[in-house]
């Protein structure tokens, strides 16, 4: 197939940006092509995942205590790996690690950004070859440059962020980022190992066919999401139902596709989990901020979810997410049960 050289790669597409911010200094585009670059390695792992023994438990558990699959690990590492060598970041925190890293050099403590990520999400669909993906959300430090970064540089609100993305390891690897410019979505070329922009200045369409739900938790959620999800099943002028439920159970594969195609995403508490499953920081955050800059809605069922000040690295958060219309929507069925 020949390369069409009109379309941009990634690199061109981020140094282009730049151009209109006189005082940029290269480094979010330095850290953007340094997680493609990380994501690419995990790409070939993941696409080698049913020929390679790097599957199956690594017999430890992550600090949510769940069960931790070797290519997590795998993932985690050459994350951690490319920002440490880079020179745009000051330090991590994963959803695999039990606390920060602080890189400390003389390089990355001069660094503006930190990054936080959820190496590969929706690990327990891999071993049945089904999509799965990595989340990334980058803050500038609020700690002073020239030091180390700081835990309050990692517990900054949502809504801080200067940029957030994924990579969809699909029937093709797409890597998505947000800043506050837009949302684009760059294809993987693998014959030239680059990737083109394929989705530019992608919009969220303000209403969708699909609601993405674990339909098995039903009797344990809320009153207002049980009556949301039920008229979602019923046939409706003014909304276009009954709705299609499709639920892959990796959150990058089910965002994914409702960001594109219109639909909504819940994670809800449930009485067991009145905080619901999802991380805050490395899985709701990112989403709620690409989410939002294409013309949806985030919110934790009360409130954005960008507006929630973390207190910890791992706290979870209930999530709602989706389409504006069909979030909103669902915040009327909220609200009227609790009258
Ligand atoms: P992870 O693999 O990073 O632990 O995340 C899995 C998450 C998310 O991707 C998915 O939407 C959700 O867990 C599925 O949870 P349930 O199986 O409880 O529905
Ligand atoms: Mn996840
Ligand atoms: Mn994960």
């Amino acid at each position: 197939m020949a390369t069409n050289r009109n379309i941009l790669t990634l690199d061109e597409f981020t140094i282009q940006e730049m151009r209109a911010f006189p005082n940029a200094t290269g480094e979010l585009a330095g850290l953007l092509r340094d997680i493609g670059l990380a994501a690419k390695r995990i790409n070939v792992e993941v696409n080698r995942a049913g020929l390679v023994d790097i599957l199956g438990d690594d017999g430890s558990t992550n600090v949510q205590g769940e069960e931790v699959k070797k290519l997590d690990v795998f993932a985690n590492d050459q994350l951690m790996g490319v920002l440490k060598h880079g020179i745009s970041c000051a330090g991590i925190g994963s959803e695999e690690l039990d606390d920060i890293v602080l890189f400390d050099d003389e390089i990355s403590n001069k660094a503006k950004y930190i990054c936080l990520f959820d190496p590969l999400d929706g690990s327990s669909n891999i071993d049945v070859n089904v999509s799965i993906g990595t989340i990334f959300s980058v803050y500038r430090r609020v700690s002073e440059l020239g030091k180390p970064a700081t835990k309050a540089d990692f517990l900054q609100a949502g809504n801080q962020q200067v940029a957030a993305g994924y990579v969809v390891y699909g029937s093709s690897t797409m890597l998505v980022y947000a800043t506050k410019r837009g949302v684009n979505g760059f294809t993987l070329d693998q014959s030239i190992g680059e990737y083109l922009l394929s989705h530019p200045n992608i919009k969220c369409p303000t209403i969708g066919k699909m609601y993405s739900v674990n339909h098995g938790n039903f009797f344990v959620f809320e009153q207002g999401v049980k009556e949301y999800i039920t008229a979602c099943q019923k046939k409706n002028e003014t909304n276009g139902g009954p709705y299609t439920q499709r639920y892959i159970g990796s959150m990058v594969s089910d965002v994914h596709r409702n960001l594109i195609r219109g639909g909504i995403f819940l994670y809800p508490s449930t009485t067991s989990k009145p905080k619901g499953k999802l991380r805050l920081l490395y899985e709701c955050n990112p989403f709620a901020f690409i989410v939002q800059k294409a013309g949806g809605k985030a919110t934790n069922g009360v409130i954005n979810i960008l507006d929630i000040v973390p207190t910890e690295l791992h706290q979870r958060s209930p999530l709602y997410i989706g389409s504006k219309f069909m979030m909103e929507e669902l915040e009327d069925f909220m609200e009227k049960s609790k009258k």
